[in-house]
């Protein structure tokens, strides 16, 4: 089947969940194109649907209608061993849960996707950690990591096997940038370098920036998406409809940072955090309510300062 400059088509997606009787339909009729060589970020409250959908497109898991074609291969009808092989070559996926093994060293944990592939090759696993910054630390055990290291080990293992498709799920953790920034930016810059298709999920509109285009998920459905880059250069642009959509989900996820930050003080009265846990989650707080703010006023939406 051709792919025509497709990477990936979702069409019609429905994906619904059972467990214990209970019927959760977490994706409605989901259409999607990403084009190759393209770089799109997912938005959408929690539970809108985010992981469900690049685990479909990752292979992890089925649609329970519509189609899943990657690279025009039929994602959604493959089996398990076909499956197996797709999500070692062609795909790497950097989780919302980094899956490293917590037995084998950072090195070795690099190294494991390449050996599953046939081909390990210990130079380039190392080069890869140094990469994401961690020299040094090749022979540490994932526990003995910051959870800022962990993720960018996930992303050196996403890395391992040179996937057409890297799917990072909220990569950056929920908020912090300063560890995040690196990630994202190694993976764009080595995505563009080759010609890569990246899909990302995340909440923080400094990551979308860095993007060609912004989806916008919410509650099972796509609302639209808009181009952060274009907007900047002329101003609001035409599609006000989805521009509507985005500027109000900023405006929740806003709100939701203020709350979050004006809770830090009765946190710390019981007994829940330290004072250096206030201040840091105060200024990554902070730093996110900033970047939405900047967002929105790019998108030409007032907010009151701070
Ligand atoms: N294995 C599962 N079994 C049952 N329901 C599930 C399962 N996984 C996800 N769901 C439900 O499907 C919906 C979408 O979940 P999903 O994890 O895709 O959301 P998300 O957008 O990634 O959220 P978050 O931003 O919190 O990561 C939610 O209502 C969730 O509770
Ligand atoms: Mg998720």
């Amino acid at each position: 089947m051709m792919s025509d400059g497709k990477a990936v088509i979702v069409d019609r997606v429905i994906k619904v969940y059972e467990s214990r009787g209970e019927r959760v339909t977490a994706l409605r009729e989901v259409s999607l194109t990403v084009d190759e060589g393209e770089i799109v970020t997912i938005m959408g409250p929690s539970g809108s649907g985010k992981t469900t959908l690049m685990n479909l497109i990752a292979g992890i898991d089925k649609p329970t209608a519509g189609k899943v074609i990657v690279f025009g291969r039929q994602v959604h009808s493959m089996r398990e061993e076909e499956l197996r092989k797709y999500r070692l070559h062609v795909v790497g996926y950097v989780f919302q849960q980094h899956n490293l093994i917590p037995t084998l060293t950072a090195v070795e944990n690099v190294l494991l996707p390449m050996t599953l592939a046939g081909k390990p090759d210990e130079a380039r696993a190392r080069r890869l950690l140094e990469k994401v910054g961690l020299s040094g630390k090749e022979n540490r055990f994932p526990e003995e990591l910051s959870g800022g290291e962990q993720q960018r080990l996930a992303a050196a293992v996403a890395l391992a096997n040179e996937p057409r498709l890297v799917i990072a799920d909220e990569p950056t953790g929920e908020l912090d940038m300063a560890t995040g920034e690196k990630i994202i930016k190694l993976l764009i810059s080595e995505a563009r370098d080759e010609g890569r298709t990246v899909i990302i999920t995340t909440h923080d509109p400094r990551v979308a920036r860095m993007t060609d285009r912004v989806v916008l998920l919410e509650d099972g459905r796509i609302r639209g998406s808009y181009s952060p880059q274009r907007i900047a250069a002329e101003g609001p642009s035409g599609e006000v409809a989805v521009e509507r959509v985005i500027v109000e989900y900023f405006k929740r996820l806003l709100s939701d940072v203020r709350e979050r930050k004006a809770k830090l003080a009765e946190r710390l009265a019981r007994g829940e955090i330290s004072v250096d846990e206030l201040v840091e989650e105060y200024n990554k707080l902070r730093s996110l309510e900033e970047a939405i703010v900047d967002e929105l006023s790019r998108l030409g939406a007032g907010v009151e300062a701070f």
